[in-house]
């Protein structure tokens, strides 16, 4: 029951010790953990973007409704969709899956034709909202496996996603945030970390059907 154990201990972090940094490996481990979530048919339509600079953390502090954990966090991990969605994600999917598996594009023909209708079917907000449902579960992973290594985050969308997009420069790289993670040890002040969680009951949450 270990998973359960990291899980209760696990809590949005709003008060970071910023003296204490996530070490280059745990990052690493972290990083490898979102990039192993599962996503719909594979294709992976986000990117985690990895901001460790002090000072660019601080200017973030005002496009983040002023929550001071975006700075005081020893790592900040934005999730950003790819906007630049359609056949070409299938495609690199397909190269990706070549690569990696040593087949012959001939042999994901069947998948591929199948995603292009997949993509086809939405419209860009469509294939936006998708994309988002999907760095989404990437970022529980990543919450989850920095609670099993005692690694406090804050899930955040208090923040303005287009400010954002600018002060990272990620238009160019086509990428929209969506969602971000700062992580880091938790202060000796944060004092609701330890608070009894409030959840539904049980029998709130879970519907039987027999
Ligand atoms: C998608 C998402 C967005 C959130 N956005 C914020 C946020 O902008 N600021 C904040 O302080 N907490 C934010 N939270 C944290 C929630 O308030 C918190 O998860 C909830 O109150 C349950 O508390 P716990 O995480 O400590 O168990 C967010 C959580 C999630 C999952």
């Amino acid at each position: 029951m270990k998973a359960l154990e990291s899980l209760k201990w696990r809590a949005s972090v709003r008060k970071f010790d910023n003296s204490l940094k996530v070490s280059d490996k745990d990052l690493e481990t972290l990083l490898e953990a979102g990039n192993l979530a599962a996503t719909s048919g594979g294709l992976q339509p986000f990117k985690i973007v990895v901001v460790s600079n002090n000072e660019l953390k601080k200017q973030l502090v005002p496009m983040s409704y002023n929550q001071e954990q975006v700075a005081t966090a020893s790592h900040l991990l934005v999730f950003a969709t790819e906007t630049a969605l359609g056949k070409n994600t299938v495609d690199a999917y397909v190269d990706r899956a070549a690569e990696v598996r040593g087949l012959e594009h001939s042999a994901l023909e069947g998948y591929k034709n199948s995603m292009y209708g997949y993509m086809d079917m939405m419209d860009e907000n469509q294939q936006q909202a998708w994309a988002r449902n999907q760095a989404y579960i990437s970022l529980g992973t990543v919450m989850t496996i920095a609670a099993d290594m005692k690694i406090d985050s804050c899930a955040m969308e208090g923040f303005e996603p287009l400010k954002y997009q600018e002060a990272l420069n990620l238009k160019s790289k086509n990428l929209m945030p969506v969602v971000i993670l700062p992580i880091g040890y938790r202060s000796e002040e944060e004092v609701m970390a330890d608070a009894p969680k409030v959840r539904k009951t049980t029998e709130n949450f879970i519907v039987e059907i027999n």
